[in-house]
């Protein structure tokens, strides 16, 4: 629950973007704040345009506001270069995508070895070793060198998700990261997600489908640039019991 006692990872104050297309301007973000604490599962939702990849990019770095504050882990983000934001991104982020974003024909471990690549602090030696505790911690020690394209979607969210939590980083964005899967699939990686959240990792999870608010803590929805709900999920459903509750002939 919203706590001031716990550590507070992100915060977005009166956060503004617009864009700027011909003579008119679109307000994609119309003056978002919140905090987000540590340990905290938080899925975004709101109909497509009401802003969530606007929102999605504040949080990732990759954009600053127009107007506003935001401070990941303590840093305020707006005044940052791109290169800045780009190394802020590599120690505190771990992005996972709908579409996986692996490196083509690349094996498991080198791509999760990949975001270590940057920290020249780290041996080739120690960056195999993390690389393949990771992999091990979503359960694919024994697909450390299969090539991206000889394993299935569910098997490269994993891995995806492996390269997420290789560098420790502060917070965890998930970008629709079950869309491409069917539902037994989705739930196996909902499982994990339940998982790292009570290992207390912090987890923001963009969706527009509102059944994965039910696994979340919290749910914030958007709607034309707005916050118009934020609420902590009281019934928080098991994604565990959901997977075995799942007919058995729709076995993989
Ligand atoms: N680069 C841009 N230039 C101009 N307008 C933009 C730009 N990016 C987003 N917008 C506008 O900002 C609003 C919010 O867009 P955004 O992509 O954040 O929505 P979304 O919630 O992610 O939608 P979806 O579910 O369809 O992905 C939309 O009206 C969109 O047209
Ligand atoms: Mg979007």
């Amino acid at each position: 629950m919203a706590d001031d006692n716990k550590k507070v990872v992100i915060e977005l104050q009166d956060v503004k973007r617009e864009f700027l297309v011909g003579d008119e301007t679109v307000h994609a973000l119309r003056g978002v704040s919140f905090k987000i604490y540590e340990g905290e599962f938080v899925t975004i939702m709101g109909k497509s345009g009401s802003g969530k990849s606007t929102l999605l990019n504040q949080l990732g770095c990759l954009d600053t506001p127009t107007k506003g504050e935001y401070y990941l882990d303590g840093v305020s983000v707006r005044k940052m270069s791109k290169p800045q934001r780009a190394v802020l991104r590599n120690r505190k982020i771990g992005f996972i995508f709908q579409n996986y974003n692996l490196l083509p024909k690349t094996t498991s471990v080198e791509n999760v070895e990949l975001p270590l690549m940057y920290n020249t602090g780290i041996s080739a030696k120690e960056r195999r070793e993390r690389a393949i505790a990771a992999l091990q911690a979503v359960g694919l020690g024994d697909r450390l060198y299969h090539r991206s394209n000889q394993m299935s979607g569910g098997q490269m969210q994993r891995v995806a998700i492996a390269r997420a939590l290789v560098n420790n980083p502060a917070v965890i964005l998930a970008d629709e990261a079950t869309g491409n899967l069917d539902t037994r699939t989705s739930f196996e990686i909902l499982v994990l997600f339940q998982k790292l959240h009570a290992q207390g990792r912090t987890i923001i999870f963009v969706t527009h489908n509102p059944d994965i608010a039910n696994y979340s803590s919290r749910n914030i929805m958007l709607r034309d640039g707005h916050v118009i709900s934020d609420e902590y999920n009281k019934n928080i459903m098991s994604a565990a019991e959901g997977l075995s509750a799942l007919p058995a002939n729709t076995d993989e």
